[in-house]
């Protein structure tokens, strides 16, 4: 029994392939302007997918709910990317530029709110090359939010397939414009990640989502609800890959990175809080990873030139970005498309249509 948690705690804490180095990946040439959103990027995974980004020289807007907490972090990855610059050698530093940073407000329990920050981001750039869906929930209790759908299933799911449907058309002039190229010229291809989980297993049969509303009690369906609405990110991407050939669409489990504020709902509970940080705590010990090897399947996604759309697509990436399959649930085309139109029809009810699917 020792051995096997001990082999665990080893494979899970070892360091990630030196392929799967953040710094093994190109760095953009100055002048190559190149966007990247991250959503959630002011903290945990998101915070270092966003920093990697940024040192490649990506243009990343960190898309938050929280000014302060977003400029906050802007200040401090900059500080951080300028401390890990001083270790570059000097033709390291002559070829490695920074990008820039912005932060732009996003809610997406309100998909009002969604829209704007597309309009505001299409106000401000024509093009968009790398979407990372980051931002996420997990195991809340049972809420309605203004849109009328189960909390984490709009913060998971349904906020992002909005707002990523809305900025395709940037994604596409990105394809287009990489078309127009010389056939001798290395072709860019836009890329789209959702941060799934592990934890989509948890739907272990094929819930409809509309019975996410039904689901009760509370405290032990909440986590069937992450697990469904990470099956349903996983789905989305398949769909994508599938309708948007061009494009890379991928899903990925970061690892177990149990020092982000994902937990807090839990941790902070009076009481039977501190229980479940402990639990929380061992768990990372025994099979976590930091929060920056957490980033490392979202870098490697954003930035590894041999992922390719005709081999790639639509593809689920475990830790440190290691290929890997999610659950046949998640897996199963029919499911997907069920979860495509189902999503699709009660967005209509709302009044809120999907390009192409109206
Ligand atoms: N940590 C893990 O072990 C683990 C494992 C598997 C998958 N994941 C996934 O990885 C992603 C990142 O998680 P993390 O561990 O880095 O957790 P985190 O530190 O809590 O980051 C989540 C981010 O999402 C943002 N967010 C939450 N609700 C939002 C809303 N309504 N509108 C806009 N942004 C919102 C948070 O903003 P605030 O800072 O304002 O709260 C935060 O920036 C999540 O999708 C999570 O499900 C994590």
């Amino acid at each position: 029994m020792m051995n096997v948690v001990q082999r665990l705690h080893e494979a899970s804490r070892s360091p990630i392939s030196p392929t799967h180095d953040p710094d093994a990946f190109p760095f953009l040439i100055p002048g190559d302007r190149r966007l990247a959103i991250v959503t959630g990027g002011n903290s945990g995974i998101g915070y270092y997918t966003s920093l990697h980004l940024y040192l490649h020289g990506y243009v990343v807007y960190v898309f938050g709910r929280s000014k302060s907490r977003g400029y906050k972090s802007i200040t401090e990855m900059k500080e951080e990317a300028i401390r890990i610059r001083q270790s570059y050698s000097p033709s390291q530093s002559a070829n490695r530029h920074l990008g820039e940073l912005h932060f732009m407000y996003i809610d997406f329990t309100d998909l009002s709110l969604v829209f704007l920050a597309v309009e505001e981001f299409k106000r401000r750039e024509k093009y968009l090359h790398v979407l990372v869906n980051n931002a996420g929930v997990m195991a809340l209790p049972f809420q309605l939010t203004k849109n009328k759908f189960e909390i984490q299933m709009q913060t998971n799911y349904i906020a992002p397939f909005v707002l990523t449907t809305k900025l395709l058309p940037l994604l596409e002039r990105v394809v287009e414009k990489e078309s127009q190229k010389k056939s001798s010229t290395t072709v860019v291809c836009p890329r789209i990640i959702y941060l799934s989980s592990v934890g989509h297993n948890l739907a272990f049969r094929y819930f409809s989502p509309k019975t996410w509303f039904n689901l009760r009690p509370n405290i032990l369906f909440t986590w069937l609800r992450y697990g469904m609405a990470k099956t349903a990110g996983i789905h989305f991407m398949k769909m994508l890959a599938l309708r948007n050939p061009k494009i890379l669409c991928v899903s990925v489990h970061p690892g177990f990175v149990m020092n982000t504020n994902l937990f807090s709902y839990w941790t902070r509970l009076p009481i039977i809080g501190i229980l479940f940080w402990v639990i929380f705590q061992v768990f990372g010990w025994m099979f976590g990873v930091s929060n920056e090897q957490g980033a490392l399947a979202s870098v490697r996604c954003a930035l590894d030139p041999d992922l390719t759309v005709e081999k790639d697509n639509g593809k689920y990436y475990a830790t440190g970005g290691i290929e890997s399959e999610p659950s046949t649930v998640a897996n199963n085309m029919d499911y997907a498309a069920r979860t495509w139109i189902w999503t699709v029809h009660e967005l209509s009810k709302r009044k809120i249509y999907i390009p192409n699917d109206t």
